[in-house]
């Protein structure tokens, strides 16, 4: 199973996991650079890009931006602001 509907599609999540950058997974990116190729096609896409913004695509709507996902950056907008610490 592939596509829109299979949130585990190698492509979808080798180019989601790849928006963080992180040094200890470069090696890994560099391999799978072409998977991430085709996930970044898909997130820009249609089936992703009507509802998401990744970079140029899409608008900022009700489901997340997901440029840079899984990054520190990224992660500290999407923390919840009111939990108890
Ligand atoms: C019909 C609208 C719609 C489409 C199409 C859609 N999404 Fe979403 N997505 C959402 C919404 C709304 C949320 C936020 C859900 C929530 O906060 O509970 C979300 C959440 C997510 C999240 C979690 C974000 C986070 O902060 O943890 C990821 C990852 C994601 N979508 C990926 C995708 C991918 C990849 C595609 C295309 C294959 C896609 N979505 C297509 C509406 C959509």
């Amino acid at each position: 199973m592939s596509g829109a509907n299979d949130p585990y599609d190698p492509k979808q999540v080798a180019a989601l996991s790849a928006e963080a950058h992180l040094a200890s997974q470069a090696a890994q990116d560099k391999q799978d650079a072409p998977l991430i190729d085709k996930g970044r096609k898909l997130l820009a896409s249609n089936e992703c890009a009507r509802c998401h913004r990744f970079y140029d695509a899409g608008k900022a709507g009700a489901a997340p931006d997901l440029t840079g996902y899984g990054s520190v950056s990224y992660t500290h907008l999407t923390l919840p602001t009111n939990y108890p610490v």
